[in-house]
């Protein structure tokens, strides 16, 4: 009977499911444990509204678990000791050196949570993939537990390990919806014994039908080829905006017709400036670096296609905004609406704001940010990225706002970066009357209501269409 379950990292994942698992399974001891005691600090935090991550519905869920049976520690032996399952949930981002480098992914962390479970696990545990790994890391977790008992001391204590991979495929912004009603849970392994404590979990609110079991490699690339999948329609309909730009096409309408198509579907079909987030990037180049490995460089170059095409679509929309702009920003002030790489998160990880203003600057122009989520703090960090030489040039160019009409004030453009629904509600007609002419609304997320527009002095340009043009 499992009792007490453990959970290494206490991140976007971590936290989040970790919340529900409690939620769900109130005879469950749930503890979530990090290295980062400032996190966790703000996991315990009494004021809900600085838990570390925004997630709609989070910090409800938290009010009614967090010390009855939800617990956020930084005493990881202790947790591991008591658990009967560890989740490993820990940052897997790609090497920056070494072999591999740019595309293999950093197993560091993996490594030593698998180091720490080995040391401190007491009886026989379940240890959970949660984290998103390169295929066959079941293997190395597994030589990394036996190991570690072979050498213990006192033969008699030897503690068992069964491994099994439970990628996660909440997206955030909606987590806690797709916690609570998953498409599908994924369980990989061979021990049917600990697969199914783990799926006696689930149970208590996944319906039968949604949980699937396959083999560990079958799991883990599962993971990787879902986000591939998923980044590649993006890709594809953001390849389809700069057609439909040069064609006269609506990509609002292109992207209905296509998605009406019962075996397309019209999930993911939505052009923006480039998928963000901490996993579609560092997911496919894991992919591509698998295949490259296994000598398939054919397979390699496809996946590799989607990320280049979502760095030129950021490329291209920074292009357009300097063409517009008569090809010159310097002394132009230019309001950047959203920075977080979608709508309802704070995360800005792999955001294409990051990359587009950090254009901009370059080129001389003068930028004000609001975002409703993300911190001051946190679009510095991005846009300075321990680059000191930026951090001189840039720094004077950057300003902040908690307005947008008084950050439009005097502004040569607007740039809608994110799809925050308050920015649907903006007044143009007002905004018109504020702006330095001739004055450009851009629209990466068609957030703008043509109608609105037409109706003030505003140039306008939205991703994907001619007419306006
Ligand atoms: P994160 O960076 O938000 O959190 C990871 C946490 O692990 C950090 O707080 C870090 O301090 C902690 N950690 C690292 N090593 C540790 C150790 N040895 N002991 C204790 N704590 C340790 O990362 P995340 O976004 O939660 O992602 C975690 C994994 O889940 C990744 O593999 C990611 O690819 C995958 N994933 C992420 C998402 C998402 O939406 N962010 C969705 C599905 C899967
Ligand atoms: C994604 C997947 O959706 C999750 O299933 C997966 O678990 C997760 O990655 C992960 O492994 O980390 P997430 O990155 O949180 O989730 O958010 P998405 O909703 O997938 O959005 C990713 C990016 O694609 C965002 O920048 C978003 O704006 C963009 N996007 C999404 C579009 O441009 N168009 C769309 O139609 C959908």
């Amino acid at each position: 009977m499992i009792k007490n379950i453990c959970c290494i990292g206490a991140g976007f994942v971590g936290g989040p499911t970790m919340t529900v698992f409690a939620d769900r399974c109130p005879h469950l001891n749930v503890t979530v444990v990090d290295i980062n005691e400032k996190k966790i600090n703000l996991w315990n935090s009494n004021n809900l509204d600085n838990l570390p991550i925004f997630e709609p519905g989070l910090a409800e869920i938290i009010r009614r678990t967090r010390n009855i049976n939800l617990f956020f520690s930084t005493n990881i032996e202790e947790a591991i000791k008591q658990a009967d399952i560890v989740f490993i949930s820990v940052n897997t981002p790609i090497k920056t050196s070494g072999i591999g480098a740019g595309e293999a992914s950093d197993l560091k962390w993996v490594e030593s949570s698998a180091r720490t479970i080995a040391e401190f696990a007491e009886g026989h545990t379940i240890v959970v993939e949660k984290s998103t790994l390169p295929v066959r890391t079941a293997q190395v977790i597994k030589e990394i537990l036996d190991n570690n008992q072979i050498n213990k001391k006192n033969i008699n204590k030897v503690n068992t390990f069964s491994i099994l991979s439970n990628p996660e495929f909440l997206a955030e912004g909606t987590a806690l919806n797709d916690l609570e009603n998953p498409d599908r849970v994924l369980i990989g392994g061979s021990d049917e014994l600990s697969i199914n404590a783990l799926k006696d979990l689930y149970l208590n609110w996944v319906p039968i039908e949604k949980i699937i079991t396959t083999s560990l490699w079958s799991s883990e690339l599962s993971k990787l080829t879902a986000n591939a999948f998923l980044a590649q329609r993006i890709s594809s309909i953001n390849s389809i905006t700069a057609v439909c730009e040069v064609t006269g096409g609506n990509i609002k309408q292109v992207s209905k017709a296509v998605g009406l198509d019962s075996r397309i579907g019209d999930k993911f079909l939505n052009p923006g400036p480039g998928f963000g987030g901490s996993c579609f990037k560092k997911d496919i180049l894991n992919l591509v670096y698998l295949c490259k490995y296994f000598n398939l460089p054919v397979v390699a170059n496809y996946w590799d296609q989607v990320i280049k095409l979502n760095e030129w679509q950021k490329e291209r929309i920074y292009k357009k905004i300097v063409e517009k702009l008569f090809g010159n920003l310097s002394e132009k002030r230019i309001l950047i609406l959203g920075f977080a790489f979608k709508a309802n998160t704070n995360d800005t990880r792999e955001s294409a704001a990051i990359q587009i203003s950090k254009d901009l600057l370059n080129e001389g122009a003068s930028l004000v940010f609001y975002d409703p989520k993300v911190t001051k703090k946190q679009i510095l960090d991005d846009l300075y990225q321990i680059d000191e030489i930026k951090k001189n040039s840039f720094s004077k160019n950057i300003s902040f706002s908690n307005d947008v009409y008084n950050a439009a004030k005097g502004s040569d453009a607007i740039i809608i970066l994110t799809e925050w629904a308050e920015f649907k509600r903006i007044d143009w007609a007002m905004i018109s009357t504020l702006m330095r002419s001739p004055s450009w609304i851009f629209d990466t997320r068609d957030i703008v209501n043509d109608n609105d527009i037409k109706k003030t002095s505003l140039n306008y340009w939205k991703l994907g269409n001619a007419q306006l043009d």
